[in-house]
């Protein structure tokens, strides 16, 4: 097709599209940090700069990124950070290499998020997997509590398996979140080094004092990733990477940023890191912190009241809609809700959650009253779903051969109801949340088939019916 006759990316880009409860948290902009509105309004392009002596890169060893990545640290009670252009994604890639080397294994929760696995192929890490506390009413993992990890690190001694490091994501995308402290003290009282996904919880660290979760670098962590445009106010791949203590060697990681970054780190994206740091410093920028938090717990409180089921969580800023207990698919509420004017960021069975981001929501209470009513006439007489089963995980699993083994290995396609005892060579994660449901190098049983399949109903178009396995 001639490239004239498909809509241009460029007028893609202009599209209104509804209220927007999507990420990135900008909200398509009308919360972008001033300085990056008027670097944005200014001469076109005038931004655009390589790495000039005296501007830098992440990596490098003065200049004014390093200067500024530096100061963001200090200013967050971290020791040494790294700015990213490729998302949380790249940073947490880099991470994870620099606290394991190839064939080592690293103890992860099952809701970790997929590019943790690709970073599995990457480096030939073994991913030794937890299981998670399960709302099944709604079909949601929760974060671990203390005694959870507890028993999760008694079965890793009683097995006498040697792991190099521990991987958490906290918040989820769901914003449930848990007191990480003792998490972590616990981790470090084996002596490993713990890898906080902070991606959904950059602004937790902005809000220390206020009463929600503490952040990972306060909780101490030893590396925490933050998606700076999913949880601040930066643009898309905006991301931080940021390291304290004792038991991560930091020039190591250092390297391994560089293995995951371009030569050519986009200085837009560079100053926006910064800029979705430093807005909320200053004591404007922490009063309308409180202020978009006030309105966020405000917006939740009067849609209960109003009889929508929203369902509890840790971060005022997601609103979780349990859609499944009034019989509707999460997916299909989703679709409906676009064609009607509001634009969700996550669809799932059970929920649809709505990213509120930094930006106000004049009116959104009765959009969404109004909305939620419409869906309601237009799905009458639909029961509340049963509980969603449990994925069918033992508290402590690895898989059958490496990730990289099964990535590389000559592999064939077979249908999901065939793939009884075989090894599959592929990730099947639905996206969103890009949640692994099945890894390379993971052998099929029944029932991890009959939960696919069951699954699959939901999205059919996310999980295949054909799977790829080693052959
Ligand atoms: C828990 C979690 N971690 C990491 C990421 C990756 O973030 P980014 O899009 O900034 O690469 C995501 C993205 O959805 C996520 O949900």
């Amino acid at each position: 097709m001639d490239q004239g006759d498909s809509m241009r990316l460029s007028h893609f880009l202009t599209l209104q599209r509804g209220k927007s409860l999507f990420l990135p948290a900008h909200g398509r902009g009308k919360s972008l940090p001033n300085e990056i509105q008027s670097l944005l309004k200014g001469k076109p392009g005038v931004w655009d700069i390589p790495e000039l002596p005296g501007f830098g890169a992440p990596t490098c060893f003065d200049g004014a990124v390093r200067d500024s990545q530096n100061k963001s640290a200090e200013s967050l009670g971290a020791k040494k950070g790294w700015y990213g252009v490729n998302g949380a994604t790249g940073l947490l890639q880099a991470a994870l290499l620099a606290i394991a080397k190839p064939k080592d294994s690293v103890l992860m929760p099952r809701n970790v998020h997929k590019s943790i696995i690709h970073a599995c192929v990457l480096g030939d890490i073994n991913p030794i997997f937890f299981d998670l506390p399960f709302f099944d009413d709604r079909g949601h993992y929760f974060s671990p509590d203390y005694s959870w990890l507890k028993s999760v690190l008694e079965q890793i001694d009683r097995k006498i398996i040697k792991i190099a490091a521990v991987v958490i994501t906290n918040p989820t995308y769901q914003g449930y979140s848990s007191d990480l402290k003792p998490l972590i003290k616990l981790i470090h009282s084996k002596g490993l080094p713990v890898l906080v996904d902070e991606a959904h919880g950059s602004y937790f660290s902005f809000s220390e004092g206020n009463k929600f979760p503490k952040s990972a670098i306060s909780a101490g962590a030893d590396l925490v990733v933050q998606s700076l445009h999913k949880s601040s106010i930066g643009l898309v791949q905006t991301a931080a990477l940021w390291w304290q203590g004792r038991i991560v060697d930091p020039s190591i990681v250092d390297k391994s940023v560089a293995l995951f970054q371009t030569t050519s780190t986009s200085s837009l994206l560079l100053a926006s890191c910064e800029a979705s740091i430093t807005a909320w410093q200053t004591n404007k920028g922490r009063n309308r912190l409180r202020m978009i938090i006030k309105n966020a717990e405000n917006i939740s409180f009067k849609l209960r009241k109003a009889g929508l089921p929203i369902l509890d969580n840790q971060d005022p800023l997601k609103l979780i809609l349990h859609t499944s207990s009034v019989g509707i698919n999460g997916i299909n509420a989703d679709s409906w809700f676009i064609d009607n004017g509001v634009v969700p960021e996550l669809p799932e069975p059970g929920t649809i959650t709505f990213c509120l981001g930094f930006s106000d929501h004049r009116g959104l209470i009765s959009i969404l009253k109004k909305k939620w009513n419409q869906l309601l006439s237009s799905n009458l007489d639909k029961d509340c779903y049963p509980p969603f089963p449990k994925p069918p995980f033992s508290l402590l699993a690895c898989s059958e051969i490496s990730c990289l083994s099964a990535f590389r290995a000559p592999s064939q396609m077979v249908t999901l109801d065939k793939a009884d005892g075989r090894i599959s060579s592929e990730m099947i994660s639905p996206y969103p949340p890009g949640i692994p449901i099945l890894l390379p190098g993971e052998k099929l049983d029944q029932e991890r088939i009959d939960w696919m399949i069951y699954l699959r109903r939901f999205w059919p178009e996310q999980i295949p019916n054909e799977i790829m396995v080693v052959s």
